[in-house]
């Protein structure tokens, strides 16, 4: 569950408290925890605790210039791999099965893509409450994922159902729904030409650690590999999208997991098998540094250091000689010079059924850029195609794929 991030939503209830525990739980486990703070629940705990916790800022604010200047609230409620609401409040969840939209957390709720976990937390009266039943009711029927409430004592001093989940339990949850596929799918969505498929595509740059604060990176920006992945999902494929370190957003409807090293990347791929089809878009480093440093180099008499580099796993490779190899292994070839001889060399070194080839000299402006052109490299030939925006050569590409599947396979 390394890396996975959640965002929570913290409501106005004094098990709020208890939420400054389940940050903690949670990052324990290598998860990224994003808050959300209610009105309601700033009563209960400050911003300042949840800061300190989940060390990132917390966010309060329907309408914070600031705050969307950084990130817009619909980017907010899909940059998560689920959203977790604990204290989950009668009035949080009356506003969720209703639909509305007049505070952050509301906002997000109806925004996100993503499967939602409430660990609702109420008197006892206000739980059994036959409106809260059918709200909870209403809720589980859209997808919502509950944990607890439990029976106990309440700071009100009554006994019975309403005490929210203990953060151990809640974070079993969280782990039980990322197992899952969390992205919920449109309602309208129709089936594509791959439709019922799983893909997987890698995207970005791979940083590889020289120390705490150093590390070798290159100038992909993942616009290539995400607009692969958001076409795919259009196309109806179930997608987990392998992504490094990138600025560009978490396509809608599909399953983003975010990693920095190559050999991160390698783990999530593997995770994720098995698949129809996979994609490898991700500029990955060939080299790492063998024994990246615990603490910052610093300058020292004895001149500049030398950094011992080993070589990365090759993902595309391993993929491709797979035991669970997809049914389709579509890799790139980022070329500066003799683009298709080098393209065809790679698709046979690394068994894939096709190669993407493109120019990443700097005067194509392919890296970071918004445009490609590209020669599909297969054992059949090679196919040219025109420049064209990233987001047509991936349609492009996946319309190809799937006549491919449709054909039987490679
Ligand atoms: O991200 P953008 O700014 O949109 O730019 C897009 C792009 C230029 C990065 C993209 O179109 C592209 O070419 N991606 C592949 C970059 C690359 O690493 O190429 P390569 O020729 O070094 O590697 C060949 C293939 O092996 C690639 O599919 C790569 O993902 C894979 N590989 C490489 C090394 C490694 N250790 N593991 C791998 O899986």
């Amino acid at each position: 569950m390394m890396g996975k991030r959640i965002l929570l939503i913290v409501g106005g209830g004094i098990a709020a408290y208890k939420s400054l525990d389940l940050v903690r739980r949670l990052r324990e486990r290598g998860f990224s925890v994003r808050v959300v703070l209610t009105e309601a629940g700033s009563q209960f705990v400050t911003p300042l605790s949840l800061a300190s916790l989940s060390g990132q800022e917390v966010h309060q604010e329907l309408f914070s210039l600031t705050a969307e200047a950084r990130m817009g609230h619909i980017e907010l409620s899909r940059d998560a791999d689920l959203v977790v609401i604990a204290p989950a409040t009668a009035d949080l969840l009356a506003k969720a099965a209703h639909g509305h939209a007049n505070d952050l957390a509301s906002t997000l709720l109806l925004a996100t893509d993503k499967r939602v976990l409430a660990a609702p937390s109420m008197n006892l009266r206000m739980w059994l409450h036959p409106a809260t039943q059918r709200n909870v009711a209403t809720l589980r029927g859209d997808g919502m994922l509950f944990v607890g409430p439990g029976d106990g004592a309440m700071a009100c001093g009554e006994y019975g159902p309403g005490r929210m989940a203990e953060p151990l339990e809640i974070v079993a949850a969280v782990e039980a729904a990322l197992a899952g596929d969390t992205t919920i799918p449109l309602p309208f969505a129709k089936p594509g030409p791959l439709a019922g498929l799983r893909v997987i595509v890698t995207s970005g740059p791979t940083h590889e650690p020289i120390d705490p604060v150093r590390y070798i990176a290159n100038r992909s920006s993942g616009k290539q590999g995400h607009a692969i992945a958001q076409a795919a999902a259009a196309a109806g494929a179930s997608v987990v999208l392998v992504s490094g370190p990138v600025t560009v957003p978490d396509p809608a409807g599909v399953n983003t997991i975010h990693v920095e090293t190559a050999r991160q990347m390698l783990e999530a791929v593997e995770a994720s098998l098995p698949a129809d089809i996979f994609i490898g878009a991700a500029a990955v480093a060939d080299w790492r540094v063998g024994a990246a440093l615990a603490e910052k180099l610093k300058k020292g008499a004895s001149g500049p250091p030398t950094l011992g580099l080993v070589e990365n796993p090759d993902i595309l490779a391993t993929v491709a000689s797979h035991a669970q190899r997809p049914r389709l292994v579509v890799g790139f070839a980022a070329e500066t010079e003799k683009v298709i001889d080098h393209a065809q060399a790679k698709l046979a070194r690394k068994k894939c059924d096709l190669i993407v080839a493109n120019d990443v000299s700097p005067a194509t402006g392919v890296m970071g850029g918004d445009a490609n052109t590209v020669h599909l490299v297969s054992k059949s030939g090679v196919e040219t195609w025109p420049t064209l925006p990233k987001a047509e050569v991936a349609q492009r590409l996946v319309a190809q794929l799937a006549a491919r599947m449709g054909e039987g396979g490679a």
